[in-house]
């Protein structure tokens, strides 16, 4: 299973970087970072990981998708275009992944739409879990779906569990045997840590320093 880091975040990704495979960012991240220097900043992450770079396009019509993607996919081979679950979305994944250009197709909240990424040669698809759980839905639920689905018909696209807001997300999502998860960094750090590891180290630094 890989593990992802939802951030384009450069020192965050330098800090978390021994235990990741890719990163997967958004609009809505890349907003935060870029800046006037998308491109430059894709570069950078790229040269900073073994692993895919998901980078959404921001068109919303095929054509512009397909351009977009095609110009990303020239930054590095790492890029992974990310491209909505929508019609425009599909027929682009069908044509970027047809040339060679890996795709994850996002924002993906239903099985079937997941079923569709996989028949246009979707190399990932990010259903997003927090975010159904937020509208009242059951995210995980949602996974098993795809996961089932997936397996039933032997399609090579990767579940990369998106959208994680806790360390049980993460649990669920490893269990479920997903092909990745993309964490937002506090939510690595949680992983990272149990209050019982602190306090067992305390406890064995007292006892260390009070030694006879
Ligand atoms: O990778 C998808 C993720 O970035 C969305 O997460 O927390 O904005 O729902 P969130």
């Amino acid at each position: 299973m890989e593990l992802f880091l939802d951030t384009a975040n450069l020192e965050e990704i330098s800090l978390y970087g021994a235990f990741i495979d890719g990163i997967t960012t958004n609009p809505t991240i890349m907003s935060r970072y870029a800046h006037n220097e998308h491109y430059s900043l894709v570069r950078k992450i790229c040269g900073m990981v073994r692993g895919p770079v998901s980078v959404e396009v921001n068109s919303e019509d095929f054509e512009g998708m397909v351009q977009e993607g095609q110009k990303l996919a020239t930054i590095s081979n790492k890029v992974c275009v990310k491209l909505p679950c929508t019609f425009d979305g599909f027929m682009a994944s069908k044509k970027l992944s047809a040339g060679g250009i890996p795709t994850n197709l996002t924002l993906c909240f239903s099985p079937t739409q997941a079923l569709i990424a996989a028949k246009c040669g979707a190399t990932y698809v990010s259903p997003f879990i927090g975010r159904l759980e937020d509208s009242g839905h059951d995210g995980i639920l949602l996974l098993e779906e795809i996961a089932e689905i997936y397996q039933a018909n032997e399609y090579e696209t990767k579940i990369l569990a998106a959208s994680i807001r806790s360390v049980s997300h993460v649990v669920q999502a490893a269990r479920i045997g997903v092909g990745a998860i993309t964490l937002p960094p506090h939510v690595m750090q949680q992983c990272l840590e149990h209050p019982l590891t602190h306090k067992g180290m305390e406890i064995f630094s007292r006892n260390w320093e009070n030694k006879k």
